[in-house]
């Protein structure tokens, strides 16, 4: 493990937060045995996690009773890289199901028997690299940047946890083949929620009909979806997080930060870097 600063290092070529890495629970991950009823969810951070994680589990427990023994999105779907408390899921009912936000080298290897399913929620990198700047003042464990010219210059070089946005879309999209995955865009996701809660559930092999579908949709509107506690994750205690994940959920507030030259700049490097791969982002909704 290589400390990059107080914040953060990099193990297996990722940049993970230096207070949440154990390098037992990555290594761990080689053997994890997956089943195929297994759902993951993958992003890159702030492209929608927290917002397909509702939508996945409203979706699982359409046609359940509601009652279960977790409280929170959280504990239903954990963060496979960072075990909450523990980091043994053989025992959970099936099907179970995690999030990530993981390069595909770190993943459990099962998954490439492609029966576990893999949803990745892709954004605009501009809104990922603002709503990730907001993120890094109300997180009390990144380093506040300075201003946004020096965030985004960590940002384009991957000196982020997560690494680079560019490798990270560019090493899932490569290597799709070798999963059963579903690519999805934030984006899309604003356009036309319904949509996209529809091809969730039918990849999920959960049809649903048109009630419980608005039943999901109705749930996973920003407004209603910032209003529930086990989805909000205003459950994240106040010494960790001091603000919200739910900021603004739009498509297009990079506008609002960056500067001409600075999109300038940005663009040039999304071109060079993005040129051989298929992804046409939608970077405003006017
Ligand atoms: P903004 O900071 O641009 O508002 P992640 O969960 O990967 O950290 O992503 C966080 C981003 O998703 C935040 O973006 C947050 O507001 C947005 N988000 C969360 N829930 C949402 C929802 N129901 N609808 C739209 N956007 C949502």
């Amino acid at each position: 493990m290589e400390k990059l600063n107080d914040y953060l290092c990099r193990y297996k070529g990722y940049v993970f937060p230096l207070d949440l890495l154990q390098e037992e629970n990555i290594d761990c991950l080689q053997n994890f045995e997956i089943r195929d009823s297994d759902i993951f969810l993958v992003t890159y951070p702030k492209s929608g996690t927290i917002w397909t994680q509702n939508i996945i589990m409203l979706i699982c427990e359409s046609d359940s009773t509601g009652e279960t023994e977790f409280t929170n999105n959280l504990e239903k779907m954990p963060w496979l890289e960072y075990p909450q408390g523990h980091s043994d899921y053989s025992s959970r009912a099936s099907p179970r199901s995690f999030t990530s936000h993981l390069r595909p080298l770190l993943m459990p290897p099962g998954l490439k028997d492609k029966k576990a399913k893999i949803v990745y929620v892709a954004r605009n990198p501009k809104d990922v690299a603002v709503s990730y700047f907001h993120f890094c003042h109300a997180w009390t464990n990144f380093e506040t940047p300075k201003s946004f010219e020096e965030f985004l210059q960590q940002f384009l070089a991957g000196d982020v946890n997560g690494s680079s946005w560019f490798d990270h879309i560019r090493e899932w999209h490569t290597n799709r083949d070798e999963y059963n995955i579903l690519f999805l865009t934030y984006e899309d996701m604003i356009m036309d929620l319904r949509s996209a809660v529809g091809k969730i559930s039918r990849f999920l092999g959960r049809d649903l009909d048109e009630a419980a579908l608005s039943r999901v949709v109705e749930k996973a509107t920003f407004k209603n979806m910032k209003k529930d506690p086990k989805a909000n994750y205003e459950f994240v205690p106040a010494e960790m997080i001091q603000g919200a994940y739910m900021r603004k959920g739009t498509v297009g507030d990079w506008k609002n930060t960056f500067t001409v030259a600075e999109n300038e700049m940005f663009d040039r490097i999304y071109q060079e870097r993005m040129k051989d791969l298929p992804f046409q982002f939608i970077w405003d909704m006017r």
